[in-house]
């Protein structure tokens, strides 16, 4: 109801008609239980739930799921549940980021296909939160995200680990013999000790920051720890919220405009974000026709300071975050940086809703005259071996790295690394340059995220934690180092990555933007002319996906599902 005039709503195309398919939409929908009176007209809303067992992250959605539905009934409407592909990043294998798209398809068919007027997406862990923004933008519905939160603070012995974070430097620990394998053992209950996803500022904390960011959930969306209470209320407020959402026709596309995409580039480096939100967000935007280029993540954000001293780069978890002040208090900071206007699910705008934010604690939130780190945003390079671009997060670099010239050390492929990285007879060392092929959309497939490559442990020996290392892969947002990622064109379709051999200098110059491999155009056209493209998948998703995935500087989205259908459906079903 609005003013108390009832809006025809797209879900009485199924459950208010008085003829034998109003029947049938309604009488098995009753073998649950459901009055007759649910039917009468009022928002039907649909609570896309990535709840899983195999995703941990997200494992406790099903409870979540119901103070959202406390929310949709107290606010007059009928919230109806339904499952969609669950992305569990520690289980999936070869990579999680292979099913994004496939899942972004189940949520945007399951949504079209069904009577729903409004959606609310439960979202987690890494890839669910933009596989879901994915496939609900492609149908634009009045729309509103409830992230699952963090983790509690992981604690070992005397310290606060991170997930993630935690792992990497745990391990290089172990194979530098300075941490036992009991140990690295306990650590395993001591880091992950309670529900929720990452408490490290990794892909997970970082989508959710971008829920928040791009106006598309409730503030606070993005730091309340998942055990907390007030998480189960932001649960039930947005259930309540999207009932008023659908009876103001408050679709996705009047809230993810550009305006959106640029606070979100520029929260994504106040907050010391992922680079895969790179990425997503381009992905997201070409499902609503927004113009977003990756040359934006540069242009717009990579100026902009990190104001957040969190793990990776930093030493604090979102736990801490939230306590002081979250992702609004970042907003507030940020405040010359933010288009004001932009609209978010609560009918306000971004500007309005955080302009009462307040610091707690400016360990953790940093102020922008002393920020935690200068110009932290992400650096998009160019040069003869990235002609269509490749990323560096320099926030999490070594600086004297940034600038550097070294001798290739090349891997062909993951198995490649992995044969001969412990090999003493490998020759490296700490000047020269990482090289992995093959990591990229299509080449792994699935563009997985092994491009923070191990060190080798005679290089480690030394106490060196870092080199510079290049991939057309990605890198988990929990991890760290001078790694250049997301090379575009990758080595499996012939990019000038696939090319590079042993012995060739490379030349990376961060503030200069330039990513470079020192040989002649000559000779890089008599590689090319000998290359051999990688055996492609024969059958199945697999054969889908890399058939039809773009290269990473579009968004790694499938060709097809670029753009939306809406959410119309005009031929019914019996
Ligand atoms: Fe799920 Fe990190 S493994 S968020």
């Amino acid at each position: 109801m609005t003013n108390g005039i009832r809006k025809q709503l797209r879900s009485q195309a199924w459950f208010g008609k008085a003829d034998k398919d109003g029947f049938i939409h309604r009488s098995w929908m009753k073998n649950q239980g459901l009055p007759h009176h649910l039917f009468d007209g009022r928002p039907v809303i649909g609570i896309c739930n990535t709840w899983s067992e195999l995703t941990p992250c997200n494992a406790h959605f099903r409870e979540l799921a119901e103070y959202v539905k406390r929310g949709v009934y107290e606010a007059g409407g009928f919230p109806v549940e339904f499952p969609v592909m669950s992305l569990g990043e520690s289980n999936l294998r070869p990579t999680a980021m292979l099913f994004r798209n496939l899942a972004s398809m189940d949520v945007e068919e399951s949504i079209r296909a069904n009577p729903i007027d409004g959606v609310v997406l439960m979202m987690g862990c890494d890839k669910t939160t933009p596989a879901l923004l994915m496939g609900a933008a492609s149908c634009n519905l009045p729309t509103i995200g409830v992230s699952g939160g963090p983790m509690l603070n992981g604690r070992y012995k005397d310290k606060i680990i991170g997930s993630g974070t935690g792992v990497w430097q745990m391990s290089e620990s172990v194979r530098a013999g300075q941490m036992s394998m009991q140990e690295f053992t306990d650590a395993e209950a001591s880091m992950n000790r309670s529900r929720g996803h990452c408490m490290t500022m990794g892909t997970a904390s970082t989508m959710a920051s971008m829920v928040e960011a791009l106006g598309m959930s409730l503030p606070h969306n993005a730091a309340i720890p998942a055990v907390d209470a007030r998480r189960q209320v932001l649960a039930h407020m947005s259930g309540r919220r999207i009932v008023e959402m659908v009876n103001e026709d408050l679709t996705m596309d009047k809230i993810l405009t550009r305006k959106a995409f640029e606070n979100a580039i520029r929260v994504n480096a106040a907050i010391g974000g992922s680079t895969n939100a790179v990425v997503h967000l381009l992905a997201i935007a070409g499902r609503l026709g927004v113009p977003l280029t990756l040359e934006d993540w540069d242009a717009i954000g990579s100026d902009i300071p990190c104001l957040l001293n969190l793990q990776p780069s930093g030493e604090y978890l979102m736990e801490d975050l939230y306590y002081a002040g979250g992702i609004p208090a970042v907003i507030r900071e940020l405040d010359q940086w933010i288009h004001h206007d932009a609209l978010t699910v609560n009918g306000s705008t971004i500007g309005a809703n955080n302009a009462g934010a307040e610091c707690y604690d400016r360990k953790v939130i940093l102020p922008l005259d002393a920020p935690f780190k200068d110009k932290a945003g992400i650096a998009v390079l160019k040069g003869n071996l990235a002609p269509n671009g490749a990323i560096i997060k320099p926030s999490a670099s070594t600086p004297s790295l940034l600038v550097h010239r070294g001798r290739a050390v090349v891997f062909e492929n993951i198995e490649d690394l992995h044969a001969r990285i412990n090999d003493e007879q490998l020759d490296i060392d700490e000047h020269c340059i990482m090289v992995l092929k093959g990591a990229g959309p299509k080449g792994y497939p699935g563009f997985a995220e092994v491009g923070n490559m191990p060190l080798p442990p005679k290089v480690l020996r030394k106490g060196i934690t870092d080199m510079v290392r290049i991939s057309d892969g990605r890198m988990s947002g929990t991890a760290y180092g001078t790694v250049v990622l997301h090379v575009s064109p990758e080595a499996a379709v012939g990019g000038p990555l696939a090319l590079v051999q042993n012995g060739d200098l490379i030349e990376l110059d961060v503030p200069g933007r330039r990513l470079h491999l020192d040989i002649s155009d000559a000779e890089l056209a008599r590689r090319k002319a000998l290359w051999v493209a990688p055996l492609s998948p024969q059958r199945g998703w697999h054969k889908i996906y890399v058939d039809g995935v773009q290269q990473a500087h579009l968004g790694a989205d499938l060709e097809v599902l670029a753009g939306g259908s809406g959410a119309d459906v005009p031929r019914d079903s019996h």
